[in-house]
């Protein structure tokens, strides 16, 4: 069974943007980025193996499932397929135009069961946002955290305004970096 993993970075009030979609408070620089750089490299967007000189690893995730408003800063700027090294799907209810290589999806729940029930043993990357995240939340198997020493007061919060219900987790490694951020994995307890 391939696993669905929810990477994202979070203020330290549980917020994954700013109401205004702001995340540029949000570290890139600091040691923190060996994790973002290296293991993690798999979500990185196109423009950042080009910046950073390095190529998709291809090592961790092969597929990448991400809510509407999560594509749509990319498309102001003319990204209209941010992970081309992945299999893209984008959850909408409807009405979008997307990109030739990325599958719209108005059943994120159904998709995402279809493919962890795939062969292979590359993982699943819940991009965000919250409203997804939200939707998607009984089907995460791994939380990693990349905690940011800022609080945002407001914003986008982890699971969007997904109803009451507490679901276990066990942390599985905290990582503290001389930035600041503390990247945390959680995996779902069965
Ligand atoms: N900190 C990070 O690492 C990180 C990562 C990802 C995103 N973000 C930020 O998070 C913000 C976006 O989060 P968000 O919560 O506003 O939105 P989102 O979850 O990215 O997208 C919401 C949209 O996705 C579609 N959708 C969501 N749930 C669905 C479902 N169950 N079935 C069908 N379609 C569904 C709908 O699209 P339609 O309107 O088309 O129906 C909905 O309006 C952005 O500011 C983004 O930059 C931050």
């Amino acid at each position: 069974m391939r696993e669905l993993t929810y990477y994202v970075a979070v203020s330290l009030d549980g917020l994954i943007a700013g109401p205004s979609g702001e995340y540029d408070a949000f570290l890139v620089e600091g040691d923190h980025a060996e994790v973002v750089l290296g293991e993690y490299a798999d979500a990185l967007p196109a423009p950042a193996f080009a910046a950073f000189g390095i190529t998709p690893p291809r090592t961790r995730f092969d597929t990448v499932v991400m809510g509407w408003n999560t594509l749509l800063p990319g498309l102001s700027i003319g990204l209209d397929s941010p992970y081309p090294h992945l299999r893209q799907y984008v959850a909408s209810r409807g009405g979008r135009e997307v990109a030739s290589d990325i599958t719209l999806t108005t059943d994120p729940v159904a998709t995402v069961r279809e493919l962890k029930a795939e062969d292979g043993n590359l993982g699943i990357w819940l991009c965000g946002g919250g409203e997804l995240a939200g939707a998607l939340v009984d089907e995460i198997d791994r939380l990693v955290l990349k905690r940011n020493p800022f609080v945002f007061g407001s914003g986008v919060p982890l699971f969007g305004a997904a109803p009451y219900a507490a679901r276990s987790f066990e942390l599985v490694s905290a990582r503290a970096f001389g930035s600041g951020v503390v990247v945390e994995e959680y995996a779902r307890r069965p």
